[in-house]
């Protein structure tokens, strides 16, 4: 099948919770086409909804109402075209980083080339050194870049990133980003990255997709048309940022 040039369609999406039996409009109408091989940011007000549509997306949620089309297929269950990471690393304690990517590997593959995946994930990441280290023996930007590798390694077509950064202080923050733009450079993965912070958003995405609140709805998408290394200085970068700033503050 010839492969879609979307990785992911959402159309008028809807979703509701329901909190004792009183409804809650969380996600309305949203409408997104992320590209293959893009990089995407979202950035909204807190609640509204942001993890929630990347949850709808991996099916951790079910939807209310709408369509998300993985690659032209409607999603109906956990994808290995998929996958997801979290503001804390979420690894686990007892095993190694070899162990730690090991385990999202299908057994499928073989033992050999199984190590030679590690290896390159792990290479990829800046951590071919601390392998055999468990996750408590690492900083937190060390354990947060575990478990991109980890993620990286189920090759995905599509990579969540919810905040990924949000537990860092600004230096680990930005080298962080810095590895981040390395790494989609190299491996070509498309992503979407949910963050708080406009500059990350700038720094990072080809467009910025902003979010309002009560409902959650797609506000306006903002393009960053600016080539990479990007230079937060630069009278563009602040320009965009100008102008998202605006969305926010509703003037
Ligand atoms: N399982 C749930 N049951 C009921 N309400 C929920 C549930 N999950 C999320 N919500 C509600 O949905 C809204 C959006 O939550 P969500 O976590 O998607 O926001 P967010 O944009 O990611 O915010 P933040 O920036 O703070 O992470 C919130 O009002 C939250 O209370
Ligand atoms: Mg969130």
């Amino acid at each position: 099948m010839a492969e879609s040039k979307n990785i992911l369609e959402i159309r008028d999406l809807h979703k509701e919770f329901y909190i004792k039996g009183q409804q809650f409009k969380v996600l309305s109408g949203v409408n997104l086409e992320v590209k293959r091989g893009e990089m995407l940011a979202i950035v909204g007000a807190s609640g509204c909804g942001k993890s929630t549509m990347l949850k709808l997306i991996t099916t951790l949620e079910p939807i209310s109402s709408g369509e998300i089309l993985l690659d032209g297929e409607p999603v109906n269950g956990p994808s290995p075209k998929c996958s997801m990471i979290f503001q804390e690393a979420r690894l686990f304690p007892w095993l190694t980083v070899r162990q730690n990517i090991e385990f999202v590997i299908p057994d499928t593959v073989s033992k050999e080339k199984k190590a030679e995946m590690v290896d390159y994930y792990t290479k990829l990441v800046g951590l071919s050194d601390f392998i055999n280290a468990v996750p408590n023996q690492l900083s937190g930007g060390m354990q947060q870049r575990v478990s991109i590798a980890r993620a990286l390694a189920t090759r995905p077509e599509l990579l969540l990133l919810d905040e990924p950064f949000g537990a860092l202080d600004a230096f680990t923050r930005m080298t962080m980003q810095q590895e981040v733009l390395r790494i989609w450079e190299q491996d070509k993965t498309t992503m979407i990255i949910v963050t708080h912070d406009i500059d990350e958003a700038i720094y990072l995405s080809n467009r910025v997709v902003i979010m309002g609140k009560n409902p959650g709805v797609v506000k306006k998408i903002v393009p960053v048309d600016l080539p990479f290394p990007r230079d937060r200085t630069d009278s563009e970068f602040l320009k965009i940022r100008g102008e998202i700033m605006k969305e926010f503050l509703g003037t």
